[in-house]
C-alpha cells in the first residue's frame, strides 16, 4: 500500500462541489487552506461559515501517521475500540528510538536489540489491524510519508509535531496527540478550532547561498515561536511557484516552531515533478484535473489583506542566508551578521560539530546541495575543522545518494553517516566528544535547538540553518565564517573561497531503493497474535476503566495543585520517555512536578488514611489499594501544553475520579472527558480557597448529570464543618455516555458489538 488512489480520486471527486458549496456559504473566495479544510467536514456541505479562531469543527482527515514514540500508547488505547482495523489509512514509522553512535550499520543493530520488545509490538499491532509499518531504518516518519503518501489537497493528522512537514505537498497536516489519533483511527471524528490565516506572499527567486531553509528561518525571526498559533500559514506567489517540492516541505516543518498549527503550499509544477519522481503519476495526473481547487482563488492572491488575517511579503531575491540560535529557533540572524552577535554574547566560535539531516532537511536536494559544499574540501585541500553526522531521510534517499555518490563526498570527509532516523534532533546521540557540560558550539540543519536538544548539555549552543550553510561551517569551524565573503587557508597555505552550492532537486536516474523497509499489513489481521510480555516494563496492555459510577461519596483530596500545572507538571517527559507504552510504570510520574498548595512542595502530599506525607503517586496507590476514590483540584489553565493522553490516563488509572480547577486548558479537559472522568470548574474561583488539605468530597447529585446543568460538591472538612459549593462542567450528552461507559473507547467498543 504504497499509497491509496481511490481515496484520492474520492477526495478530489467531492473537493468541486464542497468547495463551490462553501464560496457560496462563506460568500467570499477561498484559500487554499479554507478549501482543504470545507472539503474535510465531517458532517458533509458546509452549512455555515466558520468563524476563524472560534468555532471548534469536526474533520474528517484523510490519513493518520505516528511516530514509534507515541504510537505505543496511542495503538495500545485502540486495541481497546474493539475494532478489526483501522477506519483511515495509517502508518507507523520506527524513527526515535534508533540511537546515533558509531554509524548506520551498528547502531541500527543495537536499536533492534535494546527497543525489540517496542519495535515487535508495533509490527504485530500494525499487522493485526491494518496499519503500515516502517520498519527502524526505513527513514524518518515526515520524509517517508512525503515521499509516498502526502498528497495535493488532502488533509491528515499524526501524532509528532512535524507532521506539518507534508503541506510541502499541498496538504493541511496537523500534530495531534495519540488521543486524537485514535479516535480518527476509530472511526470519530477529529475536532480543530477553525484556524486563523496567515499569508506569506513570497516573491523573487532564491540564488547564490539562500535557500528555503532561510524562508522559514526569516519567518521565524518576524514572527517568533508564538506568532502562527492557532493559524494556518499559506504561502503563495511566483517565490512560492520557484522552490522544489522538498525546499516547501523544509519550510512547513519548522512552521512548528512558529506554533503555527500547519502550512501549505498551493500545487504546482514543482509538486508535480516530484509526485512523478516519486511513482506516484496517478496522483498527479488526478491532481492535474481539478489543479485550480488545489490551490486558492486568485482573488486571494490578489489582493491578500482583505482575506488573511495577517500577511507577511519575503523576497526571495534579497533574502540573505541565516543561522537562528542559540536555544531558540526564532534568533534570527543573517550569516555574515553571527560573528559580532556571537562575540557580544560569548558564544563559543569553534564549531564542533555539522550535522545534516532531520525530517527537515534530509531530501535528495537538500544532500546534493551539501555535498555541493564538501565536496570543494576535498578538491581544494581544506581541511574539515568540524565533525560531520549525516542522517539521510529515507532508505530511498540514502540508497539513491548513495548510487550517485554523494554519500561518498561525506565519507571522503569522515562524516559518520548516521541511520535513517531522527537521531540527534530528538537527543538520541551518543555524543563522544565532550567529556562533562562542557560550553561548545554546533550547527545543524534541523528545526529545533532548545538548550539539551541534542546532546542532553544544557552549555550546547545548537544554530540551526541550511544543509549547504551547515557544511561551510563544519569544514570553516568557525560560527562565524560567511562563505559569501570569506576565505579559507587550504593545505598548500592558499586562500581559497568556497563557491555556491549546487543542487539537484531529483536524481537524474530516478530515485531507486533495495528494501524500503515498509511492510504491508496482511489483509485478515484477525489471527495475528499481538504479544506483550507480562513482565516487560516498557510496554503494557491497558484494561479497560470500569466506569466510575452514580455515587461518588467519601472521595479524598490528593493534591491542590498551585500555580501553574501543565501536562509537563503532570506527566513529565525526559527520562520517563522510555515507559510511554506502560501505563503504570509511567504513572509513577503522575503529578511530580506539580506544586503543592500545602507546604509548596512537589510531590509531596497528605495521605488522610495514615496522616503520613509522600509522593502523590504512592498516596494515590495508597487510596486505590483501600477502595476510596481521589480527587485533583487546580488553578488556572490547567494542563496546559502538549496534548499528550498520559496526563489524564494517570490519574484516573491511579483512580482520581475528578479535577476540579477554576479553568482548563482545552485539550486537557477533553483528554479527561475521553478517560471517562469529572473534569470540572468551581463556579465561584474563589472556592479553590475554601479546599483544605484533610477534605472530603461529596458529589451529592453526580446521578443526575446532565449538560448544562451544575453538579453540587459538598466539602466536609477534618473539624466536621461543611461547605456546600456548585460546579460547572462543558460536557454534552454523547461526553456524559463516554463518561458512564468509563471511557469513549469503551463506548465505542460497545456500539461496535451492537
Ligand atoms: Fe524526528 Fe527531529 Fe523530525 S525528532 S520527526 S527528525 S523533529
Amino acid at each position: 500500500m504504497a499509497f491509496d488512489i481511490e481515496m484520492i480520486k474520492g477526495v478530489y471527486s467531492r473537493m468541486t462541489e464542497r468547495v463551490d458549496a462553501a464560496r457560496e456559504i462563506v460568500g467570499k473566495p477561498l484559500t487554499l487552506a479554507e478549501k482543504i479544510l470545507y472539503n474535510h467536514l465531517w458532517d458533509g456541505n458546509a452549512t455555515k461559515a466558520f468563524t476563524r479562531g472560534k468555532d471548534y469543527v469536526d474533520f474528517a482527515p484523510d490519513r493518520i501517521a505516528c511516530q514509534d514514540a507515541t504510537a505505543q500508547m496511542a495503538l495500545l488505547q485502540f486495541m481497546q475500540a474493539g475494532k478489526s482495523k483501522v477506519a483511515v489509512p495509517t502508518t507507523v514509522h520506527c524513527d526515535h528510538l534508533i540511537q546515533a553512535k558509531q554509524g548506520a550499520n551498528l547502531d541500527l543493530k543495537r536499536a533492534n536489540d535494546v527497543s525489540k520488545e517496542v519495535f515487535d509490538f508495533l509490527a504485530s499491532v500494525s499487522n493485526k489491524y491494518g496499519i503500515g509499518f516502517w520498519k527502524p531504518g526505513a527513514g524518518i516518519i515526515h520524509q517517508v510519508v512525503l515521499e509516498n503518501y502526502a498528497f495535493p489537497g488532502g488533509m491528515m493528522i499524526g501524532t509528532d509535531s512535524h507532521t506539518v512537514n507534508a503541506g510541502g505537498l499541498g496538504m493541511v497536516a496537523v500534530g495531534v496527540g495519540g488521543a486524537d489519533a485514535v479516535d480518527v483511527m476509530a472511526g470519530m471524528a477529529w475536532e480543530l478550532k477553525f484556524p486563523k490565516l496567515i499569508g506569506v506572499k513570497l516573491t523573487g527567486k532564491l540564488n547564490g547561498w539562500t535557500s528555503a531553509k532561510d524562508v522559514i528561518l526569516k519567518v521565524a525571526g518576524i514572527l517568533t515561536v508564538k506568532g502562527g498559533t492557532g493559524a494556518i500559514v499559506e504561502y503563495f506567489g511566483e517565490g512560492a511557484k520557484n522552490l522544489s517540492c522538498t525546499g516547501k516541505g523544509t519550510i512547513c516543518n519548522m512552521g512548528a516552531e512558529i506554533g503555527a498549527t500547519t502550512s501549505t503550499f498551493g500545487y504546482d509544477a514543482s509538486m508535480e515533478r516530484y509526485l512523478r519522481a516519486t511513482d506516484r503519476n496517478d496522483v498527479a495526473n488526478e491532481a492535474n484535473k481539478i489543479k485550480e481547487y488545489l490551490t486558492g482563488d486568485a482573488e486571494v492572491y490578489a489582493d491578500p489583506e482583505k482575506y488573511f488575517d495577517q500577511v507577511i511579503e519575503i523576497n526571495l531575491d534579497t533574502l540573505r542566508p541565516h543561522l537562528n540560535g542559540p536555544f531558540t529557533p526564532d534568533l534570527a540572524t543573517p550569516v555574515g551578521e553571527l560573528g559580532a552577535k556571537a562575540k557580544e554574547n560569548e558564544w563559543p566560535l569553534k564549531v564542533d560539530w555539522g550535522l545534516i539531516g532531520s525530517c527537515t532537511n534530509s531530501s535528495y536536494e537538500d544532500l546534493s546541495r551539501a555535498a555541493s559544499i564538501a565536496k570543494q574540501a576535498v578538491d581544494k585541500k581544506l581541511v574539515t575543522k568540524a565533525d560531520f553526522g549525516i542522517n539521510p531521510g529515507s532508505e530511498q534517499v540514502r540508497y539513491t545518494a548513495e548510487r550517485d555518490g554523494i554519500l561518498k563526498i561525506f565519507e571522503d570527509l569522515d562524516a559518520t553517516i548516521f541511520t535513517n532516523a531522527c537521531g540527534p534532533c530528538i537527543g538520541q546521540w551518543d555524543r563522544s566528544d565532550l567529556k562533562g557540560e562542557e560550553k561548545n558550539t554546533i550547527v545543524h540543519s534541523f528545526n529545533r535547538n532548545f538548550s539539551k536538544r541534542a546532546d542532553g548539555n544544557p552549555n550546547t549552543h545548537a544554530f540551526v540553518g541550511s544543509p549547504e550553510m551547515v557544511a561551510a561551517i563544519a569544514i570553516s569551524g568557525r560560527l562565524d565564517f560567511d562563505p559569501m565573503n570569506d576565505t579559507l587557508i587550504n593545505e598548500d597555505g592558499e586562500a581559497v573561497k568556497l563557491d555556491e552550492p549546487k543542487g539537484i532537486e531529483l536524481p537524474p536516474l530516478g530515485f531507486d531503493v533495495k528494501d524500503s523497509g515498509y511492510v504491508e499489513p496482511v489483509e485478515d489481521g484477525s489471527n495475528v497474535d499481538v504479544s506483550v510480555s507480562p513482565t516487560s516494563e516498557r510496554l503494557q496492555l491497558l484494561t479497560p476503566f470500569q466506569p466510575i459510577g452514580k455515587e461518588i461519596n467519601g472521595a479524598k483530596l490528593l493534591i491542590k495543585a498551585f500555580g501553574k500545572c501543565t501536562t509537563d507538571h503532570i506527566s513529565m517527559a525526559g527520562p520517563w520517555l522510555r515507559f510511554r507504552g506502560h501505563l503504570d510504570n509511567i504513572s509513577n510520574n503522575c503529578l511530580i512536578g506539580a506544586v503543592n498548595a500545602f507546604g509548596k512542595k512537589t510531590n509531596f502530599v497528605k495521605n488522610q488514611l495514615t496522616g503520613e506525607f509522600g509522593g502523590v503517586p504512592d498516596v494515590a496507590r495508597a487510596y486505590k489499594a483501600a477502595g476510596v476514590k481521589s480527587v485533583v483540584v487546580g488553578d488556572h489553565n490547567y494542563g496546559e501544553g502538549s496534548s499528550r493522553e498520559h496526563a489524564a490516563m494517570e490519574p484516573r488509572h491511579l483512580g482520581v475520579v475528578a479535577v476540579i480547577v477554576k479553568s482548563f486548558a482545552r485539550i486537557h479537559e477533553t483528554n479527561l472527558k475521553k478517560q471517562g472522568m469529572l473534569g470540572l470548574t468551581f463556579n465561584n474561583e474563589a472556592d479553590y480557597d475554601l479546599i483544605q488539605v484533610d477534605d472530603t468530597f461529596n458529589f451529592v447529585d453526580i446521578n443526575e448529570f446532565a449538560p448544562e446543568k451544575q453538579l453540587t460538591l459538598e466539602l466536609v472538612h477534618n473539624d466536621g464543618t461543611k461547605d456546600v459549593i456548585k460546579l460547572n462542567h462543558t460536557y454534552n450528552q454523547s461526553q456524559i455516555d463516554w463518561y458512564n461507559e468509563g471511557s469513549a473507547l469503551n463506548l465505542i467498543k460497545k456500539e461496535n458489538a451492537s
